[in-house]
């Protein structure tokens, strides 16, 4: 039972075949494999270039398909250009003439559909292959570079927004990438069969493209107003989308409240603006759709007017009035497409500029360069003289923090409800970089290991543990995917867990709903701690880790964590004097730092805080274990005091 036994923490797997060699020094680089396809290509860093060229590379990565794609759809539009010339030859010499069999026409007609048909098939298949292959890119460029992301960035801003940006803006910027080229093949070819057309009869095809200017306004005005509209459409949704959200994750709240009529109203409005942008939308469309399609008839018309005129006067033969019929309807599509792409591109460069905002941020807290692995961790944690601020006009939280912890000592870390307590240890695992002073581990700055290195030894327990939606064996063993079983129900054990799991209908595979719901707040925390534990790192920060176990079962978990904590550092942040009782020494801390250092019992005697700090943390426990903690603003709802 390894749990039970300190060993270097789960960096083992990570290792690859390099590693064989003895490592001489504590510091030998570990070189981890990655674990899913890297992007072939990210975006163009230099901020200076406009969001097409910065875009290039992610295209350029995929253009063996792409410009297959592209030729294989100007081969099979060129084909069908010829269609109506053919008909034109057809009606001239088997009809009209009879100087040729119609037969012999309709083959080659069959054949160049097929081989048209054919090679649209191909270009269309390899376009949204394209299409795709870019969005998956965009995605993991952006997703890996939110992994790469600190703790500041991930304070600063919303989810919702991340969320969006990473869906529909990825999405109109790789419909632009995709479509616009293959919108400018269609247009291209349509300046062929207009070529074709002058070919047959100058004023006549003049007098047929008459409409066309006006395809492509009646496209462009159409687009210019649904386009802010779309914007309306995409805004509201996610409206709806928080609001939904929001009564779903906090529907305890809601429900405790009685608050489910006012909610419904909430949604109702904002449902009803969503319809009203919907129908706006349909409205637009519904007065351009039939006009934009029609033109075409009226060219049609022209074309029987002036064409039926010249062909009356021998000045045209008959068969050709087909041929440019045919023309005409082909040649209408890339015009209204071509305004379609001109608004695709305002939406395609707004879309981009929020992506490059997240890929132009860069991590804050990264390896420094020569940055080594922290190996055979003895825990030996200082801090010195450390101030820190969470942002530049924020105040300082830890001002002149001195501390230390010898290897193998645990030491219970009190204060006041945001005294900075949860501070020290994220500065310990590097989640923020000190604003001065420093924080040392084994006798050198933690800036100076690398990041994975240093949070594979500094095991922290989070006072909110947030849990996955898998099975409880796998919330256990997320620090360790490998884990055997029999180390997953230590660690449970360890942390109480156990005896609670395995009164659940599936045990170790029931699966907890969002944030663990279906658990209660201690049986969330005693998961958390086992979690921690399985890694069995040489440093454990327990952070008010056990703050919504009742007192009983808390008693149960210290016999084991007594023996866990042996010969390892731990700190442990905690206003309840039972687990208290756990540490070595006590540090009180008040005004960023440590104002008192010794034992219980030393302290409450002759510092006033201590016995302050206590009595409130024993008042809080007594409001949330009995349950009566109402929401921020309790009371009944539009009651009293309001
Ligand atoms: N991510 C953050 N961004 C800005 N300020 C923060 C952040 N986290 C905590 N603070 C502030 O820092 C102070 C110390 O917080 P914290 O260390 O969580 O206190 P404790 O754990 O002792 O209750 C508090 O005033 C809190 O408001
Ligand atoms: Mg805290």
């Amino acid at each position: 039972m390894t749990i039970l036994s300190r060993r270097p923490p789960g960096l083992g797997d990570e290792r690859n075949g390099e590693g064989s060699e003895e490592p001489h020094s504590p510091f030998e680089p570990i070189a981890t494999t990655a674990r899913y396809r890297e992007p072939k290509s990210g975006i163009d860093p230099d901020r200076e270039k406009t969001w097409l060229r910065r875009a290039m590379p992610i295209v350029l990565a995929h253009k063996k398909i792409f410009i297959t794609s592209l030729v294989l759809s100007f081969v099979g539009l060129i084909l069908q250009v010829q269609i109506p010339k053919l008909l034109q030859d057809a009606i001239e010499s088997a009809i009209v003439k009879h100087t040729g069999t119609l037969s012999h026409y309709i083959w080659i007609m069959l054949i160049l559909a097929v081989a048209a048909g054919i090679a649209g098939y191909v270009s269309r298949y390899f376009l949204m292959r394209t299409a795709y292959e870019i969005e998956f890119d965009l995605r993991n460029i952006i997703y890996m570079h939110l992994t790469k992301m600190s703790f500041p960035f991930y304070d600063r801003v919303q989810s919702g927004q991340l969320i969006s940006r990473a869906n529909s803006d990825i999405r109109s910027v790789q419909m632009y990438l995709t479509f616009a080229p293959s919108i400018l093949v269609q247009c291209s070819v349509a300046l062929v069969a207009f070529a074709y057309m002058l070919s047959i009869n100058v004023p006549l095809a003049l007098v047929a493209m008459i409409p066309t200017p006006f395809v492509y306004f009646l496209g462009v005005q159409m687009r210019k107003r649904i386009f802010p509209v779309s914007w309306l459409i995409q805004a509201r949704l996610a409206d709806v989308a928080t609001i939904v959200d929001e009564n779903i994750n906090g529907v305890r709240v809601v429900k405790s409240f009685a608050a489910e009529q006012r909610e419904l109203t909430t949604l109702a409005k904002a449902a009803d603006r969503l319809q009203w942008s919907y129908v706006k939308d349909a409205d637009i469309r519904a007065r351009f759709t039939p006009s934009v399609q029609n033109l075409p008839q009226i060219g049609l018309a022209l074309v029987l007017l002036f064409g039926g005129w010249l062909a009356l006067h021998g000045k045209l033969p008959i068969a050709a009035l087909a041929s440019f019929s045919l023309y005409i309807v082909m040649l209408q599509a890339p015009f209204q497409m071509l305004g379609m792409i001109i608004m695709m591109g305002q939406r395609a460069a707004a879309s981009s500029q929020r992506i490059y905002e997240i890929l132009d941020e860069q991590p804050t807290v990264v390896d420094r360069p020569g940055a080594v692995d922290l190996l055979q961790c003895r825990g030996d944690v200082r801090f010195e003289s450390v101030d820190f601020k969470y942002a530049e006009d924020n105040p300082l939280v830890l001002d002149g923090f001195d501390l230390r912890i010898r290897p193998g000592e645990t030491v219970a870390l009190v204060g006041r409800t945001g005294c900075g307590k949860s501070t020290v240890a994220r500065l310990l695992a590097r989640f923020y970089d000190v604003t001065g002073g420093r924080v040392v581990l084994d006798d050198h700055d933690v800036r100076d290991y690398t990041i994975t290195s240093l949070r594979g030894n500094v095991g922290i327990v989070l006072d909110e543990p947030f849990l996955f939606s898998v099975s409880i064996r796998d919330n256990i063993a997320y620090g360790l995917p490998n884990a055997d079983f029999a180390d997953i129900e230590a660690a449970a054990k360890a942390a109480g867990a156990d005896e609670f799991v395995r009164e659940l209908p599936d045990g170790y595979d029931t699966v907890v709903g969002e944030r663990g719901y279906t658990l209660s707040g201690g049986q969330r925390q005693r998961i958390a701690i086992a979690r921690t534990l399985l890694v069995n790192p040489p440093i454990l920060v327990l952070d008010d880790a056990t703050s919504a176990i009742d007192v009983q079962v808390e008693l149960t978990i210290h016999g084991a964590l007594r023996t866990l904590m042996e010969g390892r550092t731990t700190l442990i942040i905690a206003h309840r004097l039972s687990t208290i009782s756990l540490a070595d020494r006590v540090l009180l801390m008040d005004g960023g730092r440590i104002v008192a250092d010794g034992t219980h019992a030393e302290l409450i005697e002759t510092v006033p805080l201590y016995g302050e700090v206590l009595a409130q943390g024993e008042k809080e426990d007594a409001v949330r274990l009995t349950g009566d903690d109402l929401p921020e603003g309790g009371g009944v709802p539009g009651g009293l005091g309001r």
